[in-house]
């Protein structure tokens, strides 16, 4: 079952309210959300995932503590439609619990698991036309060299991406474990021995399939409009390139213009609009990393607009 990550520090930081509207774009399992649904117990939770199982699930979950939410099954990106299709235009508290679930990943025929074969897929919505298959065997070299290093960064690009060209010209890669199979025939042994070769190539094309980068970026600036005055974000990330672009919008967004920057008297239109109130990212505490493994490379960051 899928482990929720940083869940009381992330639930303490949306400052919920009896009456708040939340927002929690990542439903999964709804660890999170269960909790956001215990505290809001005469406002709404708006719940996002595009997940078939992770839905079902959580419809039955959710319903044991009330019924005042709704799950949309939709891509976050598209939020402020969905949102805005059923009367809300502005929200309390806002989560993102970014990646694929634990269950996700288990899930043999999806593609997301080095360990188990199944086609290339890797699609979290099933209307995506693009498929790890195609990415895999259509990519050019340069491409499949830049997606394993900006999104898997892995030292070993180059060698991996001039393997799978080599390797499809004789016959199309159409499963997990013969992907597997060439990234380890390209990476040096000892590094083999030291880490599953796998991950960080498997990593990048997920987030190149699932367009995980531009989704996010387009849904936190929905995220921004959204949220009322008094109103709390809050995104777990487990990839640097997400946290990155997390903490440079939530640093952006926070900052006084800085033409006005150093003036007497600055008008207060001219002021931002958004307190940073994690200046450094949370991480889990010692307890939470022993027992859950997934947690390692989880950062919290959260913003509050205060006009
Ligand atoms: C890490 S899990 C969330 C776990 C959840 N917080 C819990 O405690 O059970 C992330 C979930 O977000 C969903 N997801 C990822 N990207 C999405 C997107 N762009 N739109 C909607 N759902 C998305 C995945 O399908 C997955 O179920």
């Amino acid at each position: 079952m899928h482990e929720s990550v940083l869940l009381e520090e992330a639930i303490t930081s949306l400052h919920l309210q009896e009456d708040s509207i939340a927002v929690d774009m990542t439903l999964g399992f709804a660890g999170h959300s269960s909790e956001i649904l215990k505290r809001v117990k005469k406002g709404y939770l708006f719940a996002f995932d595009q997940d078939e199982e992770a839905i079902a699930y959580s419809k039955q979950k959710l319903a044991a503590i009330g019924s005042n939410f709704e799950i949309i099954d939709a891509n976050f990106a598209n939020c402020k439609i969905e949102l805005a299709k059923r009367g809300i235009t502005q929200v309390n508290a806002i989560l993102y619990d970014l990646g694929v679930s634990s269950p996700q990943l288990d899930r043999d025929y999806r593609g997301f698991s080095y360990h188990q074969d199944a086609i290339l897929d890797m699609r979290m919505d099933h209307d995506n036309p693009l498929t790890a298959e195609i990415v895999v065997n259509t990519y050019t070299e340069q491409d499949l060299q830049r997606i394993f290093w900006q999104y898997g960064e892995s030292k070993y690009a180059k060698a991996i991406a001039h393997k799978i060209v080599t390797h499809r010209k004789q016959q199309p890669i159409t499963h997990t474990l013969e992907l597997v199979d060439i990234i380890k025939s390209a990476v040096p042994i000892q590094y083999r021995l030291k880490k599953h070769p796998a991950k960080q190539i498997f990593q990048a094309i997920r987030m190149e399939v699932n367009h995980e980068l531009d989704v996010l970026a387009t849904s936190l600036q929905a995220a921004f409009d959204l949220l009322a005055v008094n109103g709390y974000l809050a995104v777990i990330t487990f990839h640097s390139l997400e946290d990155r672009m997390v903490k440079q919008l939530f640093k952006q967004k926070s900052e006084i213009d800085p033409i006005v920057k150093g003036m007497p008297d600055i008008p207060p239109e001219k002021l931002p609009d958004f307190k940073l109130i994690t200046t450094k990212g949370i991480k889990p505490s010692a307890e939470e990393l022993d027992h859950n493994p997934r947690s390692h490379s989880a950062t919290l960051r959260v913003i509050q607009k205060i006009k």
